[in-house]
């Protein structure tokens, strides 16, 4: 009899259950395993010198079924004040999760960690001087913001570096739900509420990871864009929506970079949880995309353990007693078949092989955190969208030295998020000393006034009712007229910093925080009228995870600068921006409505967060997956962000794919459209008509012909971005989608179709801002991927559509 912890920190007994003998996996393959060294070397044991295929066969030969049953779930997970793990088991204090080890056959255990704005571990330890400090790299929605795969590519690179060196196996990131609702909680840990940058930043990202010889985990599969009720919740919508929307972007990074693993999401999806669905999990993932990889469960995620493992989620995380003495139960009554656990077992074998911990990696606890501050701050500069300029506010006046900072977050830069997907950075680089370090002066009695407040309030904070949960934000200062006054005597520029900050576990609110509060309303209103009457500019810095309210106070600033939630060097990436250094070329993968009255989703409580299906809350994890069961109903369809915007004329404050920049653009009027078969290949030429070195990103939609089913009025079909132009400077970019990419699926006819007709392709610098348009006559129907299998659905669903 095997001990091991359970997530609870109790001793669980794995008891020999049945098995073995026989069982035909045991002796599998043996005989097919291959020895890679020469004979000569006769000390090395087999184990020793197999790999790849060849060690997971003499794996399978060898476990137990008992053993397998228990290489299902993860060894727990070590929470603070609830739950420990042996010192030999958490080697890396912080990491998420580890998959079961069995030294006897030498097999390691796979260290996992939390992502996605970097790696997630304690910086200290027990009985330990050293720091380990990881690299607080911007937000995704700051790196879609860049439009750049190239950069994404690059922080997943350093990443990558990070895990490998710190001695975790397999990130849990990037995320990948979609922005369908400004108040979701998780936004910041998303990129777009567009499925194809969402894929196409995926992907790079998953493979600038898993160049480190380390496993990225797209997550959370699929349709989990909410945190209210995350892990009872009920996802209604069409097929057409899960497909065409939020499954979409899955399927293009699983087809683009083959990730090591998929992390399967809390909510249901049409009455079934996610975690148990096999239709999602095996028929669309593997059989339809051909996704190798291994299936997670989102941490304590679903109800049903035997069902989890049938439906082909292969590993349960982070492990729990009760679920695994369900499995081996299952597995004695015959309910868990031999051949149902082998499948599962050899896909996390084949992850764990793949493993620097397997192949006894010395990593050094050491990893260039210098270097990876360059890579964030860069990525930061490339995110940052900036949304107005006028009166030559930015970037500031070369003899502009003297700055005026307002608003709390100036001197407290928030980094980003909360929750899973907050990093333990050894430092922020704040707006102010962003600016210090540029060279600029910062009013110091305002200075003074700020940190002093700052620090009291923080001292006043209440607990938050979780370790993992947030403090409530420290309000906004309220700053009198007379100080505004005599700040602006002395300074050239005023700059208001307005903050946000949000994570697991809640969804953002309207009033206060989509919206401003009214003290912040005040000070925009005060410093602009103080600065406007001494003929001074006020400039906005937006430090936000998500979307905001921005349509009724943007009057009041001359600028606004949005650099998002920045990571650990955004105060200095945001002031290269303000002095000119660089010019910014994020635009928003975002859009910025009116009114969230506006956003399709807000219709109704039922369309957003969802309602109660019972009064009764399940309470569990110590408060960590309280909730209640609900269901939220997709009646928004398939118009998502710019899809519902541009389609329905409702007017936005900024649209998606805006940013504007220091110098202009010519983009292309009569681009050229170069078919090859079934591909598409666009050129335009950009030119740098300004007076600054600039990027630009052009962005190809698509409207496609009226056929049997209602289109958006044009979708994102494809972009690039150019290198960084001089003045007069031309690039030509090529930008190609293929037929079936323009195709929807039709839940009639259980396929991929493109009709026949005029296809407009638009290239343009907004969604709203388009250049040129070329025709494109598709002569004949084009049927794709016939025969796709029908997903269960709950009840038919009324979304919304147009003709
Ligand atoms: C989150 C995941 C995360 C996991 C492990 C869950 O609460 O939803 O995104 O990877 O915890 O920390």
């Amino acid at each position: 009899m095997r001990f091991r912890k359970s997530a609870l920190g109790v001793a669980i007994a794995s008891t020999s259950l049945l098995v073995g003998c026989g069982d035909p996996s045991v002796t599998e393959s043996a005989s097919t395993a291959s020895i890679a060294e020469p004979a000569a070397v006769t000390e090395i044991v087999s184990e020793a010198v197999l790999s790849g295929e060849a060690l997971v066969n003499d794996w399978m030969s060898k476990l137990t079924t008992e053993q397998k049953v228990d290489l299902l779930s993860g060894v727990g997970m070590a929470l603070p004040g609830v739950s420990e793990l042996p010192k030999d088991v958490n080697k890396v204090p912080g990491a998420a999760g580890y998959t079961v080890k069995y030294d006897e056959l030498n097999l390691h255990s796979a260290v996992l960690a939390d992502g996605p704005a970097g790696l997630r571990i304690w910086p200290q330890r027990e009985g330990d001087d050293k720091t380990y400090y990881a690299t607080a790299f911007p937000v995704a929605t700051v790196l879609a913001s860049s439009w750049n795969p190239e950069l994404l590519e690059s922080v997943g690179n350093a990443m990558g570096e990070e895990l490998r060196d710190y001695g975790v196996d397999v990130f849990l990131a990037p995320g990948m739900n979609l922005h369908r609702n400004p108040l979701g909680g998780r936004n910041f840990e998303y990129y777009s509420e567009d499925p194809l940058i969402t894929g196409r930043s995926a992907a790079a990202m998953v493979n600038g990871i898993e160049s480190n010889g380390v496993g990225a985990t797209i997550k959370h599969y699929v349709a989990n864009n909410q945190e209210t009720n995350r892990f009872l919740i009920d996802t209604l919508m069409s097929e057409r929506t899960l497909r065409e929307i939020y499954m979409r972007g899955f399927e293009i990074a699983v087809k683009e970079s083959q990730p090591w693993a998929i992390m399967s999401s809390y909510n249901k999806v049409n009455g079934v949880y996610v975690s148990q669905h096999e239709q999602l999990l095996e028929t669309v993932l593997r059989d339809e995309w051909g996704f190798e990889g291994v299936v997670m469960t989102d941490w304590f995620a679903g109800n049903d353990a035997v069902a989890q493992i049938k439906a082909g989620n292969d590993l349960l995380m982070p492990g729990m007693p009760d679920r695994s003495a369900a499995l081996h139960e299952a597995a004695i009554s015959g309910e868990l078949p031999i051949d149902v656990i082998d499948r599962s077992v050899r896909r996390i074998l084949q992850m764990v092989a793949k493993t620097r911990s397997q192949a006894g990696y010395e990593y050094n606890n050491t990893p260039d955190l210098a270097a990876h501050a360059d890579v964030a701050r860069q990525a930061a500069a490339e995110g940052i969208v900036l949304l107005k300029n006028e009166n030559g506010a930015l970037p500031l006046a070369a003899d502009a030295l003297n700055i005026a900072a307002f608003g709390r977050t100036s001197y407290d830069f928030i980094a980003g998020g909360t929750g899973s997907g907050d990093v333990n950075e050894a430092y922020t680089v704040s707006l102010v000393e962003g600016l210090q370090n540029a060279g600029l002066t910062v009013d110091s009695a305002l200075e003074d006034m700020y940190r002093s407040y700052i620090e009291t309030a923080k001292a006043n904070q209440p607990e938050p009712k979780h370790f993992f949960m947030p403090k409530p934000p420290v309000p906004e200062m309220a700053v009198d007229r007379a100080t505004i006054e005599a700040a602006a005597a002395t300074s050239d520029v005023a700059l208001v910093t307005l903050g946000r900050n949000s994570g697991e576990f809640v969804d953002r609110s309207v009033a206060g925080d989509f919206d401003l509060d009214s003290a912040e309303l005040q000070m925009l209103r005060d410093v602009s009228e103080v600065y406007r009457a001494a003929d001074k500019h006020v400039v906005v810095i937006l430090n936000v995870g998500n979307v905001i309210e921005t349509a009724s106070w943007r009057e009041l600033a001359d600028a606004i600068l949005l650099p998002w939630q920045g990571g650990q060097e955004a105060g200095n990436a945001v002031a290269d921006a303000l002095t000119g250094r660089t010019t910014p070329s994020g635009k928003l993968a975002t859009t910025f409505p009116m009114a969230y009255a506006d956003v399709p989703s807000a219709k109704s409580e039922q369309s957003f967060p969802g309602v109660r299906t019972s009064d009764e809350e399940r309470i569990g994890l110590g408060g960590l997956s309280n909730g209640f069961a609900s269901e939220v109903v997709y009646t928004d369809g398939i118009f998502v962000g710019y899809r519902y915007f541009d389609s329905f004329d409702v007017p936005v404050a900024y649209p998606f794919g805006y940013g504007l920049s220091y110098t202009t653009f010519d983009v292309q009027t009569d681009p050229v459209v170069i078919a090859d078969g079934d591909r598409y290949a666009v050129n335009v030429t950009v030119t740098n008509t300004g007076e600054a070195d600039g990027r630009e990103v052009v962005q190809v939609y698509v409207s496609a012909p009226n056929g049997d089913l209602p289109k958006p009025k044009k979708e994102l079909r494809g972009y690039a971005k150019t290198a960084l132009l001089t003045p007069g400077a031309s690039e030509t970019l090529t930008i190609e989608f293929s037929g079936r990419d323009l195709a929807s699926f039709d839940p009639t006819r259980r396929a991929w179709i493109t009709d026949a007709g005029e296809y407009v392709v638009h290239v343009g610098v907004s969604s709203q801002d388009l250049r040129g348009t070329v025709r494109l006559v598709r002569d004949a129907e084009v049927v794709y991927d016939a025969a796709i299998a029908q997903l269960a659905s709950s009840r038919p669903i009324d979304e919304i559509k147009r003709n």
